[in-house]
């Protein structure tokens, strides 16, 4: 079972990054990718259809043996998780918004937050954001289009630095000093981020505190992978094989899965 492979998926190729963070924590597990890419955004979706489809990609990823299942998308963690626990006896991981974090150390008393319609829109959030609305001022956006312009491939685009300027300088103007990054899509954005926003702010995103999870998750039950041979790593998509071997540095072969 310990060296079954840990299963991870998202709407599409945004999860790689959470991929990314959970093979450098622990390189010797083996790993299975899957991108739904043909039905991505999820952050459009109802609750409903955001629910449908994290079923359809966990019995999937348990069909093929998988030992625990991360959730790399906010907007299906937001969504789905708790139906996902409820419904299948297997260890999940999910990943939110870090609000909380950047709501502990800001000097501001303003973060500013960009993610999905869907994520933002969620009990899950409305939760975790209420335990510091008074205290501090949030300011959400949705990120309307950025996750159809990676999905294309368009990562550094004309049109994704126009999209980011129009979210994020009302945020600038409004003197946040941290921004979360509440979709896993985002950290692919970084170069550009840091381009447009002020030096002081300070940019969050989940993917090493997810890892780290990941692995007490697997020590807690007892399924930590110990060997120490090379580790398989696979990546599915239902869409453009290209887009994902690009982002991994086309250091890993993608193949293409019709469903
Ligand atoms: N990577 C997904 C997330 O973290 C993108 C959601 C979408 O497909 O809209 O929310």
């Amino acid at each position: 079972m310990n060296t079954q492979p840990i299963g991870i998926f998202d709407s599409g190729v945004g999860g790689t990054s959470i991929w990314t963070a959970i093979h450098a924590l622990m390189p010797h597990e083996n790993t299975l990718y899957l991108a739904d890419s043909a039905h991505a955004p999820y952050g459009t979706k109802s609750k409903e259809a955001i629910i449908a489809l994290s079923k359809k990609n966990t019995e999937y990823l348990m069909g093929q043996g998988c030992k625990i299942i991360v959730v790399a998308c906010n907007t299906a963690t937001t969504n789905a998780i708790t139906v996902l626990r409820e419904t299948y006896n297997i260890p999940f991981i999910g990943i939110e918004p870090a609000i909380k974090t950047a709501a502990l150390q800001t000097k501001t008393q303003t973060i500013g937050i960009l993610a999905t319609k869907g994520t933002l829109s969620s009990e899950l959030f409305s939760k975790t954001s209420g335990a510091f609305t008074g205290s501090i001022k949030i300011i959400e956006q949705v990120g309307e289009g950025i996750v159809e312009l990676i999905e294309d491939g368009k990562l550094f685009s004309k049109e994704m630095k126009a999209l980011l300027k129009l979210y994020l300088n009302p945020m600038i103007t409004a003197n946040i000093d941290y921004l979360v990054l509440g979709c896993t899509h985002y950290p692919y954005l970084m170069p550009l981020l840091l381009e447009l926003l002020p030096k002081h702010v300070k940019i969050i995103d989940s993917g090493e505190a997810v890892a780290r999870q990941t692995k007490a998750v697997l020590v807690k039950h007892d399924l930590l992978n110990l060997q120490t041979k090379k580790a398989q790593n696979r990546f599915f998509t239902n869409g453009n094989t290209r887009v994902i071997a690009t982002l991994l540095g086309e250091k890993y072969k993608v193949d293409y899965l019709n469903f």
